[in-house]
């Protein structure tokens, strides 16, 4: 049995693009519908109230587009409204819980980075689950409110001045602290991954959410028999809530193939 529904992936803008670039390694076959609710980008500073009705909202919009499974590629929308997924009649990801396995796995000292927007950094969702898995170990989370206006303004160059400035600020008391490893807990910061390597060093494992999701969503699929057994490679269906003059160039650097303006679907929240 073949399931050909599209998996459904949203975010408040480009940044969950980073977990469907992740998804199409994993899962070349799959069909995608992406939503970026770029009209009312970032979430990451605004209440938790607000954030689950636009959760609630970005579901209701993947489930109309006959999706087999929601994942939230939103660190924020993960760490503070989790339970909007509980509802929804199929198999609902959020990007904390992996991302937390995989830091576990990978440090060798126990002193765990996470980098995320301030309600990510609040909620202390990474902290309380690193902590439940292994309670010696040492969390320090700064948040990063600067780095997704960035991004989704497409200033994103390694050697950018704003960037490197931003990023020695945010990480400095990580290195101090003395992490081995680092959580990118917002979906945005893996496109600044060079500027964050380079300040922190060789020795440093980063941990893109978005990586240890999409493995998770492969096993998923593959256990429940909900795979797209075709040999084509999956349609990409891309839809943002509000027009943004660099989607289309910054969508092809994240997704590694050619995303054309006309591609991209103009979805109205006011109509949902
Ligand atoms: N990519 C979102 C996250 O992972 C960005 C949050 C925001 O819109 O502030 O948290």
């Amino acid at each position: 049995m073949s399931d050909e529904r599209p998996i459904g992936v949203f975010d408040s803008g480009l940044g969950g693009l980073t977990v469907v670039r992740q998804l199409i390694r994993c899962l070349p076959h799959e069909n995608i519908v992406y939503f970026g609710d770029t009209g009312r980008v970032p979430y990451g500073n605004r209440s938790r109230e607000t954030i689950q009705k636009y959760a609630l909202q970005d579901e209701d919009f993947l489930m109309r587009q006959g999706v087999k499974l929601i994942i939230a590629a939103c660190g924020t929308v993960s760490s503070m409204a989790p339970e909007t997924g509980d509802r929804l009649p199929v198999p609902f990801f959020e990007v904390v819980s992996h991302a937390v396995k995989a830091a576990l796995k990978a440090t060798r000292n126990g002193r765990i980075g996470v980098l995320g927007t301030a309600a990510t950094v609040a909620s202390e969702a990474h902290k309380r689950q690193i902590l439940a898995l292994e309670p010696s170990a040492q969390v320090i989370a700064n948040a990063c409110p600067l780095f997704v206006p960035l991004v989704e303004d497409g200033i994103i160059e390694r050697d950018d001045p704003v960037v490197c400035e931003m990023t020695r600020r945010y990480l400095q008391p990580l290195v101090e602290a003395g992490v081995d490893t680092v959580i990118l807990g917002c979906t945005h910061y893996p496109i600044l991954r060079d500027s964050i390597a380079d300040y922190l060093g060789a020795n440093v494992v980063l941990i893109d959410s978005g990586a240890a999701t999409a493995e998770a969503v492969r096993d998923a699929l593959q256990s429940q028999g909900l795979c797209n057994s075709g040999h084509s490679t999956g349609m990409h269906r891309l839809c943002i809530s509000d027009r943004v003059s660099s989607f289309a160039r910054i969508a092809s650097l994240l997704l590694g193939e050619p995303v054309m303006a006309g591609q991209i679907e103009r979805v109205d929240m006011d109509l949902l």
